[in-house]
C-alpha cells in the first residue's frame, strides 16, 4: 500500500495553495491551450517534448515574414538589412540570456541534437584519439549518446557511464572515481534528465573535469526552460539547447562554445557563407559565428526564439521555479494515490518532493503499458508522453522498457495536475474490463 504522506513542510503549504504566477493571464497568451479534445478541455502535460508558443512568438514570426523577410548577411537592400538586424538581434538576446561573453560564441543550429553533433563531429574528430574517454551519465538522451558512439566506431574512443542512485540522482562519487582513473577527455552531461527531472551537480562536475584537463559539454535541452542558465558562472566549455522547448519555434537550436575552442575547431558543414574564400582546390573558413552556420540559417526561427526569450523575461526564474515545483510536488502526491503506480526515482515513502525533480516525472503502472494508458488519456484531452523517451540506456538501468512522463510548463495549473489521477484510474478500469486477465 502507498504510504500516506504528511505534508508538513512550509514549502508544500505555501506552494500547493497560493498561485505564484497569474495563470489566467499567462494561459490567455497561448492560443493553442484554449481548445477541447472530444469534448474535454485540453490538458497539455508534454512540454518536455515541446513547449507551446505564446502569441508574442507567433506575432513576431508573422511580422518577420510580412515585413522583414530576406536572406541574411548577403544582400544590400533594405529587406536584407532588416532580416540581418533581426537575426543578429536574436543572437544578442540569446547571448544575454545565457550570459555568454561574446556574440560569436552563440551558434545557431537547427536543434540541440545538431549542436551536440557539431561538437562531436568538429571538436571530437579534431581532438579525440583512440582510447580517449568520453564520459556520459546514464541519464543521457540519445542525442547525447549516439554522436559519441559514432566516434567510438569511427576513431575507437571509449565511452564510459556514470551511474545514478535509487533516487535517480547522478552519483558524484562514481563520477570522481572514473575521473581519477584517468583518460577522460570530454564529459558530456545533461543538465536535467528528460525522464526523471533530476539535475546532476553541474558546478562540481565541471570543476572536477577541468582539474583533470577534460572539456565539458552540457546538454541543456530540458533545463533551459526551467531555471537560469549562466555559462560563465558554470564555466562549461559547450552548452546546447533547442528553441522549441523554450516556448520558441522548432527548427532552431543553439550551441554555446567558448570562443577559443570554437576558433580552433574546423567547420562542421560546408557550403555558402561559412567561407572567407573558395578556390578551385581549397577554401578558407569564415570567422565565428559564420564558420558554423553554413547555408541559409533558420532565420525566422532564430527571430522567434529571441521573441520567446524576451517574452519569458517578464517573469522571474524564482516565480517560475516555485510554480513548477508546486506542480511537480502536487503530481507526486496525487499520482502516488493511484494503485500500482511507481514514480521513477522516487521510492515509496520518500518525502523529499519537488526540488529532486524539475520539470517532469516519469512513472510506470503495474500491468498497463504506457502506450495504452496515454492513448486512452489522449482521448480525454490529457497529453502525456509514453515510451523510452530516447533514453534506452536509462530505461535499461531502471529495469523497464518504457514509462509514462508528465511534464510541466509555465502555463500548467494545479487543477490540470489534479485531473490526471482520476483519469488514470478510469483508464485502469477500462483496460481491466477490456483485458480481464491482465
Ligand atoms: C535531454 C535532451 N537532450 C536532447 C534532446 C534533443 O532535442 P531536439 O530533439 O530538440 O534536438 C532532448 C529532446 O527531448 C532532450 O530531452
Amino acid at each position: 500500500m502507498v504510504r500516506k504522506l504528511t505534508m508538513t513542510s512550509a514549502f508544500l503549504r505555501r506552494t500547493l495553495h497560493s498561485p505564484i504566477l497569474n495563470l489566467d493571464a499567462i494561459r490567455r497568451q497561448f492560443p493553442l491551450l484554449n481548445q477541447q479534445i472530444e469534448g474535454h478541455p485540453l490538458v497539455y502535460l508534454d512540454s518536455a517534448a515541446t513547449a507551446q508558443k505564446p502569441q508574442a512568438v507567433l506575432d513576431r514570426m508573422e511580422k518577420f515574414y510580412t515585413e522583414e523577410n530576406a536572406n541574411v548577411h548577403r544582400g544590400m537592400h533594405v529587406l536584407a538589412e532588416r532580416a540581418t538586424v533581426a537575426y543578429e538581434g536574436a543572437r544578442e538576446v540569446v547571448r544575454t540570456f545565457i550570459n555568454a561573453a561574446h556574440p560569436e560564441e552563440i551558434i545557431f543550429t537547427k536543434s540541440c541534437t545538431e549542436s551536440i553533433n557539431l561538437v562531436a563531429k568538429s571538436w571530437g574528430r579534431n581532438n579525440l584519439h583512440k582510447d580517449d574517454v568520453v564520459l556520459l551519465s546514464i541519464l543521457e538522451h540519445h542525442s547525447n549518446i549516439v554522436p559519441w558512439l559514432q566516434l567510438k566506431e569511427e576513431i575507437g574512443i571509449k565511452v564510459k557511464w556514470v551511474d545514478i542512485d535509487d533516487r535517480g540522482q547522478f552519483r558524484l562519487d562514481h563520477f570522481i572515481d572514473i575521473m581519477d582513473d584517468g583518460g577522460v577527455c570530454l564529459v558530456a552531461i545533461t543538465a536535467q534528465s528528460n525522464v526523471l527531472g533530476t539535475r546532476p551537480p553541474l558546478k562540481d562536475i565541471i570543476t572536477k573535469a577541468h582539474e583533470h584537463g577534460a572539456v565539458v559539454l552540457v546538454d541543456a535541452a530540458q533545463s533551459i526552460s526551467h531555471g537560469a542558465t549562466d555559462v560563465r558562472a558554470l564555466d562549461c566549455d559547450f552548452l546546447a539547447f533547442s528553441g522549441h522547448k523554450l516556448y520558441g519555434p522548432d527548427g532552431v537550436g543553439v550551441l554555446y562554445g567558448k570562443r577559443e575552442l570554437l576558433q580552433a575547431m574546423p567547420p562542421f558543414l560546408g557550403g555558402g557563407m561559412m567561407i572567407k574564400e573558395v578556390r578551385s582546390d581549397a577554401f578558407t573558413s569564415a570567422d565565428l559565428p559564420q564558420k558554423f552556420e553554413a547555408g541559409t540559417p533558420p532565420i525566422s526561427e532564430a527571430v522567434g526564439l529571441g521573441a520567446a526569450i524576451e517574452w519569458l523575461g517578464q517573469f522571474s526564474w524564482k516565480d517560475i521555479e516555485a510554480h513548477e515545483q508546486a506542480l511537480i510536488a502536487a503530481a507526486i502526491i496525487e499520482l502516488r494515490k493511484v494503485n500500482g503506480l511507481q514514480i521513477l526515482g522516487h521510492p515509496v515513502g520518500a518525502q523529499n518532493f519537488a526540488p529532486v525533480h524539475s520539470g517532469c516525472i516519469g512513472f510506470t503502472i503495474d500491468g498497463i503499458h504506457p502506450h495504452d494508458l496515454t492513448d486512452i488519456l489522449g482521448k480525454k484531452g490529457i497529453c502525456l508522453r509514453a515510451g523510452h523517451h530516447c533514453t534506452q540506456p536509462l530505461h535499461r538501468a531502471l529495469g523497464i522498457t518504457a514509462s509514462t512522463r508528465l511534464s510541466v510548463g509555465i502555463y500548467n495549473t494545479l487543477e490540470e495536475i489534479r485531473s490526471v489521477p482520476a483519469a488514470i484510474t478510469a483508464a485502469q478500469s477500462t483496460l481491466r474490463s477490456a483485458f480481464p486477465l491482465r
